[in-house]
């Protein structure tokens, strides 16, 4: 049978360290669904779901992912409820740090417990390991430049928010 796996995240924007870990996702796994989920605690969003799905789609050609790669959103319900509709048994989730593992931990158990569903943690290529959506986001809207961490697609659209 197929392994399907969901990698979740805010992608808030997407950067160069998500689509490592989606790329290598996609080498591990028969089918990937990129999941970009509402996260209440982290309102309010830069770019709207339906902007951050788009962002991720135009930076698969330039990162080399496949398209068989499917990306969407999920607003409603546990992340385990969408894992069961598409019938997949494993999460992925990409760690920078110590911190990161600690941080996932908790809900990876839960996930288990919950749906049975497995969660993979996979680690980005070294030199992405500082980059988070969070960070681009302050660089970029005080004036740093941002462009060695994001794809393209991602650099234009901060550059149209900023001005810059
Ligand atoms: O990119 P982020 O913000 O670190 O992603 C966090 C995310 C969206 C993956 C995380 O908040 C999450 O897994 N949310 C799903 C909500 C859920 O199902 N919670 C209950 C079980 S842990």
């Amino acid at each position: 049978m197929a392994q399907i796996a969901v990698v979740p995240g805010s992608f808030d924007p997407v950067t160069l360290g998500h689509l490592d870990v989606i790329g290598r996702a996609a080498r591990l796994f028969d089918e990937v669904h990129v999941l970009v989920v509402h996260n209440p605690d982290k309102q309010p969003a830069m770019f709207d779901a339906a902007d951050r799905v788009r962002l991720i789609r135009d930076s698969f050609a330039e990162t080399g992912i496949p398209d068989s790669v499917r990306v969407g959103e999920w607003t409603a319900g546990l992340l385990v409820d969408y894992c069961r509709q598409v019938g997949a048994g494993v999460l992925v989730k990409g760690v920078r740090s110590g911190d990161d593992v600690a941080y996932e931990t908790p809900m990876a158990i839960m996930n288990r417990h919950l749906a049975d569903v497995e969660t993979v943690f996979l680690l980005p290529e070294a030199s992405r390991a500082h980059v988070s959506s969070s960070l681009i986001r302050q660089v970029s809207s005080l004036g740093g430049d941002v462009t060695p961490y994001v794809p393209t697609a991602v650099a234009e659209a901060l550059a149209a928010r900023t001005g810059s």
